[in-house]
């Protein structure tokens, strides 16, 4: 049994010249920068900062920022070699597909259900939080705990807006369910990612994240900022979903701010989503690797001085209890007097920003299993497009259950660990691949090279797998079932199927519509 069986290159351009017709090569460097920034800033900076701060960094969450952004920029070398081999729209998976093998692709196109499914749960909850704090400040009402939590989290600190609460279990998540499905409609409908609001709203994301730090350095408190990294006698901290013991391992000093890196890399998936407009952009081969690396310096710029700020306004104990939802909106309104105009503003800003990254994210998933669904790995019914939106409906249906099951009843820690163990893992499998390619087939043609190849894949791949040691034994035994259950698909279903192993080639002879539109 061939397990490494390669789609032939000359099969997908087939694919590609078909899809060609219906897309134009329109977008230049700066609209790659600015599709990149689109689906890099969400959740990640606005949410998953204070997390990793209050459970794991301290204030020095801007020394896990650059080291998840090492990790990133080192894969992104070798993502951007990869996908510039293949001049045609597609994800890891697809990439691997022609220079990796079946089995390799399959790994790396299961484990992007961790990335782009899960993702947009964890983005959902945030959302969900915001929303509150919208209803919150606009209102003055809010939606009871009960539903807008997880079973698996308690009010039990009765802080922040629950404070006059009963003490007691969430039951479901409402409000993140409900942007699922709203946007689940949108994109059945044939809601292609139009590059003037995507625009739009990458203005509006970076100039709330460039105000905070402006407006916001000169309340930095500085007593806030030492010691800079955890101590092991900091205590501990009761929360929603247990006990924060700072004298465990991963919660206080340098392994803590690792681990912290593994929670805010959250905040930096997305750059490969430059990758999927491959096709759409004038020079590929150029452009792409350009708005991969480019977005990613500057998003880590931002990120850095942000959570240096955010981290000097209120305590890194603040984010476990009173700070932990909205807590950039918290951190605004409790240190800083005269600027809940910008807490306001900032609140409605990222309710749009995250939808578009959920929107990003609904929308990749469903077109790597359309791709998947085509190479008959998995059932027709994923590439099954609707007679008048020629959008994937039936997946984009069946994800919206998947979908809301997490971001419903699972808590954002855990499905945001979840996204981030997965991303590292197949940053990893990138790493590796580019190496061995090299190796193995160094005639291949490559009009992007990784510099230094021999340093940049190792080194890559050990600070993606030193994020993933630190995501504990919970995380691992996750990935593990997920990669097991792939396991099961592949080898019961997948490679009985598969068109490639089996000699019969599935060109799509009408593709779906275009994902992004000038
Ligand atoms: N990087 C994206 C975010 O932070 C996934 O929301």
């Amino acid at each position: 049994m061939k397990l490494f069986i390669k789609k032939p290159i000359a099969q997908l351009m087939a694919a590609s010249k078909e899809t060609e017709k219906t897309l134009k090569r329109t977008l230049g460097v700066g609209s790659l920068i600015a599709l990149g920034i689109g689906a890099i800033i969400g959740a990640g900076i606005f949410v998953r900062t204070a997390a990793a701060a209050g459970e794991h960094a301290g204030p020095a969450v801007t020394i896990s920022f650059l080291i998840a952004a090492s990790g990133c920029a080192l894969a992104g070398l070798c993502y951007a070699e990869f996908a510039s081999m293949i001049p045609i729209a597609g994800s890891a998976y697809t990439y691997s597909y022609a220079t990796m093998g079946e089995f390799i692709a399959w790994i790396i196109g299961w484990d992007l259900v961790l990335e782009y499914a899960l993702g947009a749960a964890t983005v959902a909850i945030g959302w969900s939080q915001y929303f509150n704090q919208f209803l919150d400040t606009f209102f003055h009402t809010h939606l009871p705990f009960v539903w807008c939590h997880s079973p698996w989290e308690t009010n039990i600190s009765k802080t922040g807006m629950y404070i006059n609460e009963a003490h007691g279990h969430g039951i479901i998540n409402l409000p993140a369910i409900f942007i699922i499905l709203m946007l689940t409609l949108l994109l059945i409908r044939g809601m292609a990612e139009s590059a003037i609001v995507n625009n739009v709203i990458v203005i509006v994301k970076v100039a709330i994240v460039l105000m905070i730090i402006s407006l916001g350095w000169q309340f930095i408190h500085p007593a806030f900022h030492t010691p800079y990294i955890i101590p092991a006698n900091a205590g501990k901290v009761a929360v929603s979903t247990g006990v924060i013991d700072y004298a465990d391992t991963f919660n206080h000093g340098w392994l803590g701010v690792l681990r912290g890196a593994s929670v805010v890399f959250f905040a930096f998936i997305g750059f490969d989503a430059v990758s999927t407009a491959a096709q759409e952009a004038k020079n590929p081969q150029k452009d792409m690797p350009k708005g991969i690396l480019i977005s990613l310096v500057f998003c880590t710029v931002l990120y850095v001085l942000f959570s240096h700020v955010l981290t000097g306004l209120v305590s890194y104990k603040d984010f476990l209890i009173q700070g932990k939802e909205a807590s950039v909106t918290y951190a605004i309104k409790t240190a800083m007097p005269g600027y809940n105009w910008l807490a306001n503003f900032v609140t409605i800003a990222i309710l749009a920003g995250f939808s578009s990254v959920i929107l990003v994210m609904l929308m990749g998933q469903t077109r790597v299993f359309y791709t998947m669904s085509t190479d008959g790995l998995i059932p027709k019914i994923f590439s099954k497009l609707h007679p008048k939106h020629r959008t994937p409906y039936k997946s984009q249906w069946l994800f919206f259950i998947f979908v809301s099951l997490f971001a419903g009843f699972i808590p954002d820690t855990i499905v945001g660990d979840m996204v981030s163990i997965g991303t590292l893992f197949a940053f990893v499998l990138v790493c590796f691949g580019i190496f061995i390619l090299r190796r193995t087939d160094p005639g291949l043609v490559r009009p992007f090279k990784t510099p230094w190849y021999k340093i940049v894949c190792p080194l890559g791949a050990i600070i993606c797998l030193a994020m993933i040691a630190s995501e504990g034994v919970g995380n691992w035994a996750r990935l593990i079932v997920w990669l097991l259950i792939g396991f099961i698909i592949y080898f019961g279903y997948s490679i009985k199927k598969s068109h490639v192993r089996h000699g019969s080639i599935d060109v799509p002879s009408d593709p779906p519509s275009p994902q992004y539109m000038e």
